[in-house]
């Protein structure tokens, strides 16, 4: 082989699709460094893990992860601890793990990465600070491996100015900072150049953007003038909260084709106890009729949503408000959770009786088993039709099957060969299942 081999960087994403994002973000920052992305640490130089700081169990996987990982030091490797907690604990992190992490930073200092990781070869580096709009620099994210992607993910946002009670991410992620539309339209338009077909647009609260920015675009503005970048095939986005999501957003539904028939609409709780003191400024009608009239505008549109079970004082009443709000909807899938007290948050002051542990978990069950069935009908209703499939490429278990998903965000399998990748198919649904479907190509 030519030249000096590369340097490996493994990274190991804890939480959320913003995550997932940065990771991505800090493989590509340092690929400039002549880094590569290994699945294995025992053979990286350098061992990052990405946290997440939403639930409580985040943070039980970190303390293994660094006790699996922490005799790798030996043989010359760094390890390093980014994200939420390395945002809200960071200063605890660096203590605690002071003869196992070498670097701990957060969510702010991923575009410099570089630097930071410079940095670590000779001292421990600790960097948690929040950054404000005039030091913050989205940093434009074409991976220079992009080429073959199919989908891409674009920040247009980060932090939030929201204050649900039970959420620690404005402590994590700080306040709400719209990224320029131009940069947003300039990365959308490089990303459709290298061949990405479909565009998810990614923040904490996306239907707030551009607001609190004089002569800014607002979210609808936004994606209109995302689906006028010539070649752009699909826009998703995530995440909304109902409060926000406005007449413009729904009208979008009715004009643009790109937009996908598919919305995640995190409602929390079918409760209206529960949502006043969640804060989250909406009632379970208003959250119906928005429901209604996003179907309105889109008759196809599937809805997936955000549950938490057992949050401080929820009686079985209310929780039998959110098992008939799941009936109302349905929805074609949810992540639910049991409620997790996160330090700082004002959940945590309330002086409401928590619910016990078993209660929450038969709730959560009882939940997550019902949702099953919705989803498996919902899917089944699908055999015998025709639907478009954006395929992203082979299956993971067979080289023969082709993966994607439907416009509705439902992953479909079908045989096929890889020439299909990055095309949108018309394939005929054969079998549904709880979380996928199976199909055949119908001009095969
Ligand atoms: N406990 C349980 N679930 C939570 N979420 C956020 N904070 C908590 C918490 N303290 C869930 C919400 C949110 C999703 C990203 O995580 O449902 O929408
Ligand atoms: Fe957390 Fe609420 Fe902001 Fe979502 S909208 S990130 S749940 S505070």
């Amino acid at each position: 082989m030519d030249g000096p081999s590369p340097k490996k960087v493994y990274i190991k994403t804890f939480g959320c699709q913003m995550n997932e994002y940065d990771s991505g973000k800090m493989v590509a920052l340092l690929s400039r460094d002549g880094y590569v992305r290994v699945e294995d640490p025992d053979q990286a130089d350098l061992i990052l893990v990405n946290t997440c700081s939403v639930r409580e169990k985040p943070e039980h996987k970190l303390r293994s992860f660094i006790g699996e990982v922490k005799h790798l030091r030996e043989g010359g490797a760094k390890i390093g601890i980014a994200g939420c907690m390395a945002q809200h604990a960071g200063d605890a992190l660096f203590r605690r793990y002071r003869k196992d992490v070498d670097l701990v930073f957060g969510p702010d200092q991923v575009p410099q990465v570089r630097d930071l990781v410079e940095r670590a070869a000779t001292e421990r580096v600790l960097e948690n600070t929040f950054l404000d709009a005039a030091e913050y620099a989205f940093v434009r994210d074409v991976a220079p491996d992009g080429a073959g992607q199919v989908t891409a993910f674009v920040t247009i946002q980060k932090g939030c100015d929201n204050k649900c009670t039970f959420c620690i991410v404005p402590h994590t992620r700080g306040a709400e900072l719209s990224r320029p539309s131009g940069q947003i339209l300039e990365e959308v338009r490089a990303l459709v150049a290298q061949g990405v077909r479909e565009i998810t647009l990614i923040g904490q609260n996306v239907n707030s953007y551009g607001l609190k920015v004089a002569g800014e675009l607002n979210f609808a503005q936004l994606l209109y003038a995302v689906a006028a970048v010539p070649g752009v095939g699909r826009i998703r986005y995530t995440t909304s909260h109902p409060r926000d999501m406005g007449a413009d957003v729904v009208q979008a539904y009715r004009d643009l084709p790109q937009l996908t028939s598919h919305l995640h609409l995190p409602v929390q709780s079918g409760s209206d106890r529960v949502l006043r003191r969640m804060k989250r400024f909406y009632r379970r009608d208003d959250y119906l009729r928005l429901v209604d009239d996003l179907r309105a505008a889109r008759p196809d549109l599937s809805l997936t949503t955000d549950i938490i079970v057992g949050f401080p004082g929820e009686t079985d009443d209310d929780f039998e408000q959110t098992l008939s709000l799941m009936e109302a909807v349905p929805f074609d899938g949810a992540f639910s959770f049991k409620y997790s007290p996160r330090p700082g948050t004002p959940a945590l002051r309330m002086k409401d009786t928590p619910v016990p542990e078993p209660v929450k978990k038969e709730r959560l069950a009882r939940y997550q088993k019902r949702q099953q069935e919705l989803q498996l009908a919902s899917n089944r209703a699908l055999e015998g039709r025709t639907v478009d499939v954006l395929v992203e490429g082979p299956s993971k278990w067979d080289p023969a099957v082709m993966c994607g998903r439907t416009s509705t965000f439902k992953t479909l399998n079908f045989p096929g060969g890889t020439e299909l990748t990055g095309q949108t198919v018309p394939v005929q649904v054969l079998r549904g299942f709880t979380n996928s479907l199976r199909g055949e190509r119908l001009d095969a």
